[in-house]
């Protein structure tokens, strides 16, 4: 019997794979222009790392993360999120003591979460985000959105909504969860299981309650505005109103807590219903911290950062027909030898044109000439080369433009020249004799 994948994860091919290539590509690019640098921690930590950081009364501490003891019975986890490790980083390597802060890193790569699959869901899927350690100014916040804006744009995914809030500074935070507790003591009878642990562990996670019956007694809630300090209240003022000097449009959301505990202050989500319909939950999302960096060892730096989910915007920009034409990079040229003298010329013309920056590839197996052609046809190639015995005894080849159909014999050494004029390209190197030189 065949082995399959395993649940929840998914194989990323064809046309999937060239553009996750180019989502990743566009993103590194912008990421660089906002002057962050790679970073590529490793898919595993100890499991320690996560506890503290994501926090004991997250979902995904409590219940989503692939935990296994290895070999000499430490407990490792594969990450189920990047922010941890990327604090984990940038203290090992003390790069807050040897950058200019913010220290600004992106990454992109999976991420494991043993969730309940479904639309949008998966159990290994991949983020590429940011994080910016080391400055506790709002505008870092700030141009932390103006990032992911930039980016949702340069996709073309006009429709996002910003849903943004501030869950405050400490002194907000504890007396708002104080305010929650002494509400729902009084529901919590009638309330699911995982809201009586978020009772004990985070009462501000039982906001995000996606139980029915739950939602209804939340909305009667202490609201955290309700609970911010003045400074929060500035903070949050400040963010927002450089927000609408650089004219990035957003909702304040009250309700908006997110899922991990090491947020305060700002914190963000970004929404996009696609236009079949399909609601794939947020594509991105992100916040402030103030205590992580410390909480994992390292000094008192406070930090923003955000990721997007790769699958999400790749489902997005599928169902609204904004993924560019002819991602799948169709081959440029096809050569057709026949024969075993050929086949072995067929190679070495093949590797040239690669090397001049062509697409290439050849036919391996004696089939008719017609069947290459059907193949080079469904392989979307623009030329054929076809090498037949005479060609190799007469050291050239024949090119055929498989759009018009025209073909003409062209000597080996002139090739590649007769290629790129072909393609309207640049001639090869400008020292040879090819006659569009001359
Ligand atoms: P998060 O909201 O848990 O935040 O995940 C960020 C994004 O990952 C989500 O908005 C979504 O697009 C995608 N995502 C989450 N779970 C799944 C899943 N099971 N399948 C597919 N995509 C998913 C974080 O991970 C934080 N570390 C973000 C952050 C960075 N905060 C500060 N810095």
């Amino acid at each position: 019997m065949a082995v399959n994948n395993v649940k929840g994860t998914h194989d990323v091919i064809g046309e999937e794979a060239s553009a996750f290539n180019y989502i990743e590509n566009l993103l590194k690019q912008i990421c660089e222009l906002f002057a962050y640098n790679e970073v590529r921690p490793p898919v595993m930590e100890y499991s320690e790392l996560f506890v503290r950081g994501v926090g004991e009364g997250s979902d995904i501490v409590r219940k989503e993360m692939y935990t296994f003891l290895d070999k000499a019975e430490r407990s490792v986890t594969l990450r189920p999120e990047f922010t941890a490790g990327i604090m984990r980083l940038i203290i090992q390597n003390k790069l807050l003591a040897t950058n200019e802060l913010p220290y600004k890193a992106y990454y992109c790569g999976p991420v494991f979460r043993y969730e309940r699959p479904q639309l949008g869901r998966y159990r290994q899927f991949n983020q590429f985000g940011v994080e910016a350690v080391g400055n506790n100014s709002p505008e870092v916040d700030v141009e932390a959105i103006v990032l992911a804006y930039t980016i949702l744009s340069s996709l073309n995914l006009d429709n996002v909504k910003i849903a943004i809030n501030t869950l405050g500074d400490d002194e907000s935070r504890n007396a708002y969860k104080e305010a929650l507790k002494a509400y729902f003591a009084k529901h919590l009878d009638k309330m699911c299981p995982d809201c009586h642990s978020r009772y004990e562990l985070n009462p501000l996670r039982i906001l995000d309650c996606k139980v029915p019956e739950d939602q209804e007694i939340v909305k009667g809630a202490p609201r955290m505005k309700d609970y911010l300090s003045e400074a929060a209240k500035n903070r949050f003022n400040r963010v927002l109103s450089l927000l609408d000097d650089l004219n990035i449009p957003y909702q304040v959301d009250d309700t908006l807590v997110r899922g991990l505990d090491y947020y305060a202050e700002t914190v963000f989500e970004f929404h996009y219903v696609s236009k079949t319909g399909n609601d794939y939950g947020a594509i991105g999302a992100g916040g402030h911290y103030d205590k992580l960096v410390k909480e994992l060892g390292g000094p008192d730096a406070a930090g923003v950062g955000f990721s997007f989910g790769v699958e999400r915007l790749y489902s997005v920009l599928k169902d609204d027909g904004l993924l560019p034409q002819g991602l799948d990079n169709p081959i440029e040229i096809y050569v057709m030898p026949i024969g075993d003298k050929a086949k072995a010329l067929a190679m070495s013309v093949s590797a040239n044109l690669r090397l001049s920056g062509y697409r290439v590839d050849m036919c391996y197996e004696d089939v008719k000439l017609a069947n290459m052609f059907k193949r080079a046809e469904r392989k979307g190639a623009q030329f054929a080369i076809i090498i037949g015995e005479d060609e190799v005894n007469k050291e050239e080849v024949v090119i055929k433009n498989l759009k018009t159909t025209e073909q003409k014999s062209c000597p080996l050494d002139k090739l590649v020249c007769a290629i790129s004029e072909e393609m309207g390209d640049e001639c090869c190197d400008g020292n040879c004799s090819c006659h569009h030189k001359e």
